[in-house]
């Protein structure tokens, strides 16, 4: 199986094509879940960690932020952000870096530290919040959507080599065997090989023990709903998301000092 990065490196293109659709979660539900819970950017600092070909970094720079920063482990996504970036006159800039040791990569502290599905594949969820609080101004927040632990506990267990039958997706929660997978960006895309990716699954219970270790506490959760019009324009999408959501969201901020 290949490393993280080296399956990320290769998918960077079906990914984009995939999630910066019209019809994608990512626009449907997991943005409009966000917008809600974000504080006010005007002239702050935002950080965007696992921030991909940048979808969420160039959302959020609609809101006027002073600086914005986007951190990933891939060569690949950032190219393609910079490459948007470029084309849209943006000012977000890019940064090669593992988030596990963000406030290695990064020498400054921002307001907002925002994620968007990257830390399932992320093996040592202490290592990331206790970085990610190193990076977070005193009075910031940190905004992070997971894959929900419900569907990470769907995916099938890793098995060498070998693909997953479909019946292997089923939910298996107490399970913390690494998982491994055909993408959806790589499944339903005719120009690619199959491959394997690899992520983890952590419990709802190992985010909550980490962000407390790390000093931090949560403020807020959202568990987003399906678009309502899906019910009638995309019933099967819409059924299987109301069984199995795929997004959580958590707001986070430092704990008070006693
Ligand atoms: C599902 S994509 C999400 C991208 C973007 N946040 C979005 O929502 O479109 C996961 C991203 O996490 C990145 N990633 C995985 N492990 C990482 C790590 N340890 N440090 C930084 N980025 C990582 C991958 O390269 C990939 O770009």
């Amino acid at each position: 199986m290949k490393t993280i990065k080296e399956d990320w490196n290769a998918m960077a293109q079906a990914y984009e094509e995939f999630n910066n659709s019209p019809d994608s979660y990512s626009y449907n539900i997991e943005w409009p879940a966000i917008k809600k819970m974000l504080p006010d950017l005007t002239g702050k600092k935002i950080l965007d960690i696992g921030c991909g070909t940048g979808i969420f970094t160039f959302l959020l720079e609609e809101y006027n932020p002073s600086k914005i920063t986007g951190l990933d482990l891939s060569e690949s996504m950032l190219a393609i952000a910079k490459q948007k970036a470029e084309q849209r006159n943006s000012k977000a800039t890019f940064i090669v870096g593992d988030a596990s040791y963000t406030d290695q990569y990064v020498n400054e502290k921002f307001d907002l530290i925002f994620s968007s599905t990257t830390s399932h594949y992320i093996e040592n969820l202490d290592k990331l919040f206790e970085s990610m609080k190193k990076c977070m101004e005193d009075n910031g927040h940190i905004i992070l959507s997971i894959i929900h632990p419900i569907y990470s506990s769907m995916y099938p267990i890793e098995h060498g080599d070998t693909f997953p039958k479909d019946e292997e997706w089923h939910i298996r929660y107490l399970d913390k065997s690494v998982r491994a997978y055909i993408q959806p960006w790589i499944e339903y895309n005719d120009r690619y090989e199959k491959r394997l990716s690899k992520s983890y699954h952590h419990f709802f219970s190992d985010y909550v023990n980490a962000i407390n270790k790390a000093g931090l506490t949560i403020c807020q959760i959202e568990e987003p709903m399906p678009p309502e019009s899906w019910k009638n324009e995309s019933k099967e999408s819409y059924e299987g998301y109301m069984e199995t959501p795929t997004f959580m969201i958590m707001k986070l901020k430092r704990c008070k000092l006693p």
